[in-house]
């Protein structure tokens, strides 16, 4: 089985991969009104340090993992440890991603929606009560969202099925820089709007009075859910990563990348928002009634220019959510080849099937929806997080976990930030993310 396992073909497509997994809707819509809502400037430090000192040690144990074992997440714990209790704790971190993709793919289904009604200029000219009736008539239509759905978990499907270099590492080569340019271009279309102003100051003002233990423990799950640590991902990418590439690299990349993204999109949204003198808000509202409705306000202006910008934004959303959908999907896909001897295809096929029903429900029965989404982003990911972090803390050897850190000592730079990572890796994470847990099972 080891012998025709995959690998990148380099750590900058790692890296892509990596990234296209952790960037997704969170950095669009959750993001940019935390930021605004938590003091700014001051919450953006914050961010930056917590994802330094604690997600990023997470994301790294994770990689070590992966890549030491070379296997899907069941795999690398049996391989690494003695006994199966390890293991056996680990199918909740197989099953959590595809969960996640259940609700995921519902939403991803909403954009290609979107993506179609930019197309036939659907926002142009109509006005805000005109935009929300659209999202609650086609949200309650009896099979659209289903048919929608379907279609984004079958472009996920296929992509998986084409394999680790000719379908994930392709597609995330290809959309990542293209996702890029696409949210640039949108910033600086926001920030050339008159008002604009008001939303930049919204993102960049610090306000450290605004820093409350509930911004902290909201910066710090922000972080994890960013990233998509917890889950398997990054375990099941890292184990495509070459033994030679440099892991520090490519987690540091991905955390950089994540967060600029982030930041981009708040610059790409809050500034239209504002200047379309409306209150910004989060979640699906966010980009499908708020952002639809600065469409029809630039619309009244030039028709043209309103459905282009619409057709950049909802691709970008596409995007986004193919690459975060694919990376969960190979998660099981990777588990069931590796562990149940199927094949590639009918691994794809079982998934599909698994996560087409719950997410068929989810579009359905909007507290089920909910649910899924509490359950993972406030227990199951945390949950994961801490398995992993005290797995490479507690359970491996110190030396393996160091040396798989320096790829067998390859880095020096690696080798000299030794101490520090192995410091933050086993006492600083786990405290953080027991706290968090904790907060979360509180409120
Ligand atoms: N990081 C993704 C986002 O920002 C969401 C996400 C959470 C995710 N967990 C994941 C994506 C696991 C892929 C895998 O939207």
């Amino acid at each position: 089985m080891e012998s025709n396992r995959e690998n990148f073909a380099s750590n900058l497509t790692a890296i892509l991969a990596l990234a296209g997994s952790a960037i997704g809707l969170g950095n669009i819509w959750r993001f940019p009104y935390m930021v605004g809502e938590y003091g700014g400037a001051a919450f953006i430090i914050v961010y930056l340090a917590f994802s330094l000192l604690i997600s990023l040690p997470i994301m790294l144990s994770e990689s070590i993992i992966g890549r030491r074992s070379r296997s899907n997440t069941f795999g690398a714990l049996r391989k690494l440890s003695k006994g199966r209790t390890w293991s056996s704790l680990s199918l909740l971190t197989v099953l959590s991603p595809l969960i996640i993709l259940s609700f995921y793919s519902v939403v991803g289904g909403w954009s290609i929606e979107y993506l179609f009604k930019a197309f036939g200029g659907a926002f142009v000219n109509a006005d805000p009560d005109n935009v929300r009736a659209q999202f609650a008539a086609f949200t309650s239509h009896p099979f659209l969202p289903l048919v929608f759905h379907t279609g984004f978990l079958l472009l996920c499907a296929i992509i998986v099925i084409l394999g680790v270099k000719s379908g994930i590492e392709k597609f995330n080569k290809v959309t990542m820089p293209l996702l890029f340019c696409l949210i640039v271009s949108m910033a600086i279309y926001s920030l050339s709007l008159p008002g604009a102003r008001a939303g930049v100051d919204y993102l960049l003002k610090p306000d450290f009075s605004l820093l409350t233990p509930k911004a902290l423990a909201s910066a710090l799950g922000q972080s994890f859910f960013s990233l998509s640590l917890g889950v398997g991902t990054v375990l099941t990418y890292s184990s495509y990563i070459s033994p030679k590439e440099n892991i520090l690299v490519s987690g540091v990349g991905t955390t950089v990348f994540d967060l600029l993204f982030a930041l981009i999109a708040g610059f790409a949204v809050m500034p239209a928002v504002f200047a379309a003198g409306i209150e910004p808000g989060a979640g699906p509202a966010l980009i499908f009634e708020t952002v639809p409705f600065i469409f029809c306000k630039m619309g009244s202006a030039a028709p043209w220019i309103s459905s282009v910008v619409a057709i950049l934004f909802f691709a970008a959303i596409c995007f986004a959510a193919l690459s975060s959908a694919i990376s969960m999907f190979e998660v099981g896909v990777a588990y069931l080849v590796e562990e149940k001897g199927l094949s590639r295809r009918k691994s794809v096929v079982c998934i599909f099937l698994g996560v087409w029903a719950l997410g068929a429900l989810c579009a359905y029965f909007p507290r089920l929806f909910s649910l899924c989404d509490t359950l993972t982003s406030n227990y199951l990911m945390m949950f994961g997080a801490l398995l992993f972090v005290v797995f490479a803390g507690w359970v491996m050897k110190k030396e393996d976990v160091l040396s798989e850190f320096s790829s067998d000592g390859r880095y020096p730079l690696n080798r000299k930030l030794s101490g520090v990572f192995y410091f933050l890796l086993k006492w600083v994470a786990p405290i953080a993310v027991t706290l968090i847990f904790i907060t979360n099972f509180l409120s």
